[in-house]
Order: structure tokens, then C-alpha cells, then sequence
């Protein structure tokens, strides 16, 4: 497998030819923790960005014999107002994807329904602490530049919470949803400052359209603007990429 590194301001960039093989390098990092350790913590994304990820997960399960026994994942974000079972919650997302296929422990996912955003954001919080806190965060990155769901101006020691969307996110999710109308206003997400206590981050990113948030998001200042800038202030992050992305 051949990849290219960029070392950035303590960022650790790899371009793969392909999203397959970038996602095969993610996979790695997984099994490698599920080799090594009794209890595996995992923060997950959904969207478009983690599907080759899940695949090769998949895979490895069913025809490598890869044991995710151990493992616990933690979702980054839920839409408010889904029921897990709606076709588009994230719920439904994660089990389609990874969990129906997985021998995993545990699945953990903010709730779309709630009586109060608070207590159940604040719940989730105290589930990660409770299990040792995240071994390893997956992330996608949005075209706003947004982490979960944190979207732009978002502080860097915000906790999990309810946000509304931007209209750009909005708009991008209209290609799940069918029309803008039926797009979530708001969601519950992980904040940065608990994406940032994830022992290591990966944030992959695909394809000629990531590349302009990308390049602001590595190379650009540090700023809520564009939350994935914090990034940069972590110290163990990779950034998994196609060659597409990186030509920013
Ligand atoms: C999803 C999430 C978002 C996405 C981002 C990119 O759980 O938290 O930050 O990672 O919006 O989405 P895709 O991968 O669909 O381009």
C-alpha cells in the first residue's frame, strides 16, 4: 500500500490513492487496539466518510475472525426529533453499518428524543468518564469545517450538548432526507472539548470537495471558525486522506 506523509504542526497527514486503503490504514489502528487491549473505547462518525471504514471492519470480522468483544462505541451526534428507528437517525445508521454485523460490547448513542438535552448530554458525558474515556475518535469533517456536530463558532472547551444546525449542514443532509423541510433543525453532539480528551484522533476526509475546508482546517489559524482547526492543538491526531482531498 502506498501513501505519502505531510507532517503539519504536530499533525500527522497521510494521502492514500484511495479511500479504500486510507480506510484499510484507520482499520488497522482498530485492530491493533483490539489486540492489545481488554476494554476499546471508540468514538464514531457517521455520514458518507466512515463507509469504506465500516466495510473493512466487516470484513475483517467475517472472513479474518476480528473479535470486537471488547469494544464499546460511542456515537459523536444524533439529530433531535428521530426515533432511533427512523431511517435516517444515526441509530439506524450504526446498526445498518457496523453493529448487525459485529460481535461488539456495547453501543452508546445520544438520544434523538429527549425529555431534557441537558441531563441526556450530560449523562452521555459521565457514560464515557465511567468507562475509562475514548481510546480512539473517528471524525469526518464537514464542508463548514464542523466535528460532530459542533458547528462554526463553537469554543474549544464546549461538552456535549444540543445545537442547531447551520443552514449549510442543512442543506447537505437534504440528500438523505429527500427536502430541506425534513432536515433536523438541531441535534445533540459531543462537544470539542470532549472530542479532544480522545486519547488519539483520526478524521478522515475524501474526495476534490473536502480539499478547501481541509487545507483551512490543517494549515490555517485555530479558530471556532472552523472547529476542526483544534485539531491542531492535540498532539496525537492522524489525518487520513485520498489524493483527491489533498490537493487543497
Ligand atoms: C457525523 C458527523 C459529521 C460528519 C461530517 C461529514 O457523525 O459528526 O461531522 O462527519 O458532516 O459528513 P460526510 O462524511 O457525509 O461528508
Amino acid at each position: 500500500m502506498q501513501s505519502s506523509k505531510i507532517e503539519r504542526s504536530g499533525l500527522q497527514i497521510d494521502v492514500f490513492p484511495t479511500r479504500e486503503e486510507a480506510s484499510a490504514a484507520a482499520a488497522d489502528e482498530v485492530e491493533a487496539l483490539l489486540r492489545k487491549k481488554d476494554s476499546v473505547n471508540l468514538g464514531l462518525a457517521t455520514g458518507s466518510t466512515p463507509l469504506p471504514f465500516y466495510r473493512e471492519l466487516v470484513r475483517r470480522h467475517r472472513e479474518e475472525g476480528l473479535s470486537f468483544a471488547q469494544m464499546e462505541g460511542f456515537n459523536l451526534d444524533e439529530y433531535e426529533g428521530l426515533p432511533s428507528e427512523h431511517p435516517e437517525s444515526y441509530d439506524s445508521f450504526m446498526q445498518q453499518q457496523l453493529y448487525a454485523h459485529i460481535d461488539a460490547r456495547e453501543s452508546h448513542l445520544l438520544p434523538g428524543i429527549y425529555q431534557n438535552a441537558e441531563e441526556a448530554c450530560r449523562a452521555y458525558e459521565e457514560k464515557i468518564v465511567e468507562k475509562g474515556g475514548l481510546d480512539w475518535q473517528l471524525l469526518g469533517i464537514g464542508g463548514n469545517g464542523h466535528i460532530g456536530f459542533n458547528e462554526p463558532g463553537s469554543p474549544v472547551d464546549s461538552r456535549t450538548r444540543r445545537i442547531e444546525l447551520d443552514e449549510r449542514t442543512r442543506r447537505d443532509a437534504v440528500k438523505q432526507f429527500g427536502t430541506l423541510e425534513k432536515v433536523p433543525l438541531a441535534a445533540l453532539t459531543m462537544g470539542i472539548g470532549t472530542i479532544l480528551e480522545a486519547k488519539r484522533i483520526v478524521l478522515m476526509a475524501w474526495g476534490a470537495g473536502k480539499a478547501g475546508i481541509l487545507q483551512k482546517a490543517l494549515q490555517g489559524p485555530v479558530t471556532a471558525e472552523v472547529p476542526a482547526s483544534f485539531l491542531q492543538t492535540h498532539g496525537n491526531v492522524r489525518i487520513l486522506i485520498d489524493e483527491e482531498a489533498s490537493q487543497g
